[in-house]
């Protein structure tokens, strides 16, 4: 059992942060779209305990964050492509898949010892004063239990990982609230994941259709199990009215028991989604039933972790 250290988002806190993870410690920080817990990701016993803490599959390679897209160079093999997309959208809520270059020096457990590593430059100032502060690669997949809904405050972080990780950097709740879109770049661009930036303005960039492979089960690609992000209770999509039993997860006006966007806007609804989940399954419903979500622009990645919330587990 570890004592948990929450620290505050000032200088010292940073600074403990990033001394935490140069001693192959667990921090977990705020990103712009969720929480992530951080390890050194040069060093394999730091990135093992990522894997340890979360129960995750060994097979399920993370994102590495760095403080710039020149930092990201020294990792992967950059191209014309990254460039630009980073230029238009680092920091932010994209990832990018590229081949690993031979001497990038992290550990085979980052990549699952793939020849591609997922990388971004995350948006959030706190996040961005602690890759600085560190000044190394940071392995960082999302700050729950593997499975679990996804943390988008430190008290979420708490209640899935107290005792199981050094420290969580308090940084309130995180703006975006899904989490990072995945795109491949190591052939033609393929969407990989749903998420924090619209599918349609990477299309608007590259000035076509991206090609997709999100489906889930599908272990290869992005980690994309298809039972993730699960409350307790188990979920019922698509529901205009509730039963007796059931908690309405609202959108648009109506009447519910919780309300992702009362005026209907997607941004608004993707930074309430998981901890709206949260709220109601602390509530030990019988089922928590959603209502319908547009499927466009951030309605997307909602959508795709409603769905998974919702697929049989295993
Ligand atoms: O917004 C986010 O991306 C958050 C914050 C903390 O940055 N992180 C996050 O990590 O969502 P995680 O581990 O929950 O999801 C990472 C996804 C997984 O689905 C994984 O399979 C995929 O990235 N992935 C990692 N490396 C990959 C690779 N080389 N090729 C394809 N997919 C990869
Ligand atoms: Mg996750």
């Amino acid at each position: 059992m570890t004592q948990t250290d929450l620290l505050s988002p000032d200088a010292a806190g940073i600074a403990r942060a990033a001394q935490y993870l140069g001693q192959g410690a667990l921090v977990a920080f705020p990103t712009e779209t969720v929480y992530g817990l951080g390890a050194d990701a040069r060093n394999s016993l730091a990135v093992a305990r990522i894997f340890e803490a979360k129960g995750r599959p060994r097979f399920n390679p993370l994102i590495v964050h760095v403080a710039s897209a020149e930092q990201a160079q020294d990792y992967v093999e950059w191209s014309d492509q990254a460039q630009a997309l980073a230029a238009a959208f680092w920091p932010g809520p994209l990832t990018l898949v590229l081949p690993i270059r031979p001497d990038a020096g992290l550990s085979d457990l980052v990549t699952a010892a793939l020849p591609s590593l997922a990388i971004r430059v995350p948006a959030h100032p706190l996040a961005r004063a602690l890759l600085t502060a560190f000044g190394g690669p940071v392995a960082a997949p999302s700050a729950n239990p593997s499975g679990r809904i996804s943390p988008t405050t430190a008290a979420h972080v708490m209640a899935g990982l107290s005792g199981r990780i050094e420290a969580v950097l308090d940084g309130g709740p995180c703006p975006v609230g899904v989490e990072s879109t995945i795109l491949g770049l190591t052939g033609t661009p393929t969407l990989l994941r749903h998420g924090g930036l619209a599918q349609e303005r990477i299309e608007a960039l590259l000035g076509h259709p991206l090609q997709q492979d999100t489906t889930p089960g599908k272990l290869t690609a992005p980690g994309q199990m298809a039972s993730h992000y699960a409350p307790n209770a188990p979920i019922r999509l698509n529901a205009t009215t509730a039963a007796p039993d059931e908690v309405l997860l609202g959108f648009g006006p109506m009447g519910c028991t919780l309300n992702l966007s009362p005026t209907g806007s997607l941004t608004e609804a993707a930074a309430n989604l998981f901890p709206h989940l949260h709220a109601l399954d602390a509530q030990s419903a019988a089922t928590i039933a959603v209502a319908p979500i547009p499927d466009t622009g951030l309605g997307r990645a909602i959508n795709d972790r409603l769905r998974r919330a919702a697929a049989p587990r295993p």
